[in-house]
């Protein structure tokens, strides 16, 4: 069986396109994490900023350029028209509204869906061959949004999805076992919020199943110890918006990483929002939701045959149709 199936694939551009533009929609909290990430990693030669507020987006923009002695030589412009983001190989949408404290991401729908109307057509307008990168929450049905109002092919629309929850489930597991988060192989998939799903099957540390290495180790562990953990990662962003407002280094470096990825072509596989609809048994209609993904300059390059017990496979499709039944809403 194939190590990954492929999904809907369009030609990668020409390999000797050498300048890298990315084009970032929304300049708050998080929009601002994932530019400096960016920048710091030297990943673009042109960032393009976008905003509705004109002040804060010429703040954000100069405060950047400041910078300039001390990161490479970039192109750092904003504005509020959306021609500046005209030839970006990777689009990446934070704009729209952001939880209050113990308010779900699947809350903020009707208001950031709306703001979607505005802000993909043009996107895709200035940058037809682009790559879309959905942040923005609730960010699987959003991701659905993007694809439907971009008219782009599936694997060029993706949802930075559980790639942040993963990291912090293999940051909880790191921190449980005394190891390297880098050493630990672990995914969270589905939806990116309360029904996610934890492959307590697939985990590895330094290479060695997770569940065999804790009683080679005899470190006692119960069910219970792990699905505390997969809670600790769903009620993490809570956490964080209850005590801070928001969430944004995390993000801001996970979606770098994603950037990463798909600009310097890595083919590295990440948990990321994908149109799941036949994988795993996923039916009932277009849905988007994280699946481990390989990604490169061509955005979904396939979604990885990841072994899932039947209790994993049958809340991956659980979590599917509590995204569907919330999207069935949209009439999009
Ligand atoms: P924020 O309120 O700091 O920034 C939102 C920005 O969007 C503001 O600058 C606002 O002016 C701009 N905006 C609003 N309408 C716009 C439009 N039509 N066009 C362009 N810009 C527009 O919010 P924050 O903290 O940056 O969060 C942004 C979004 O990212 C929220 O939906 C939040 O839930 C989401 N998020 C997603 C995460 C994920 O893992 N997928 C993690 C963290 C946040
Ligand atoms: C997070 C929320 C805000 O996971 O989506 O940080």
């Amino acid at each position: 069986q194939a190590f990954f199936k492929p999904i809907q694939q369009t030609a990668p551009p020409s390999p000797t396109k050498r300048h890298t533009k990315v084009s970032v929609v929304g300049v708050g909290n998080v929009g601002m994490a994932i530019a400096q990430t960016i920048l710091t990693q030297d990943l673009v030669d042109e960032l393009a900023l976008v905003d509705v507020n004109a002040d804060k987006l010429r703040g954000e923009m100069l405060d950047l350029q400041h910078a300039a002695a001390f990161l490479p030589r970039t192109k750092i412009h904003a504005s509020v028209d959306y021609a500046i983001t005209a030839g970006s190989d990777l689009c990446i949408v934070t704009a729209g509204a952001r939880q209050i404290a113990g308010e779900s991401r699947l809350n903020l729908l009707q208001r950031n869906v709306s703001l979607f109307s505005r802000i993909v057509p043009p996107l895709a307008k200035y940058s037809p061959d682009s790559i879309l990168l959905i942040v923005s929450n609730p960010v699987d049905i959003l991701t659905y949004a993007a694809w439907k109002l971009s008219g782009f092919p599936s694997n060029r629309v993706i949802g930075s999805g559980t790639n942040l929850d993963s990291s912090r489930f293999r940051f909880l597991i790191a921190d449980h076992l005394d190891v390297n988060a880098q050493d630990v192989q672990a995914y969270i998939v589905g939806e990116h919020g309360d029904s996610s799903v934890a492959l307590w099957s697939s985990i590895s540390v330094g290479g060695v199943p997770v569940l065999s290495f804790l009683e080679k180790q005899q470190i006692a562990y119960e069910k219970e110890t792990l699905e505390n953990i997969h809670k600790a990662v769903i009620d993490g962003a809570y956490e964080v918006i209850s005590l801070k407002g928001y969430t944004s280094w995390a993000i801001g470096y996970s979606v770098a990483s994603l950037a990463r990825s798909i600009l310097r072509n890595q083919r590295r596989i990440h948990p990321v929002s994908v149109l799941a609809k036949g994988f795993y048994g996923i039916e009932g209609g277009d849905v988007f939701l994280s699946l481990p993904a390989q990604l490169g300059r061509g955005g979904i390059l396939g979604v990885t045959n990841v072994h899932l017990t039947d209790e994993e496979a049958q809340r991956l499709r659980d979590s599917a149709k509590t995204i569907l039944e919330v999207q069935n809403q949209l009439g999009l």
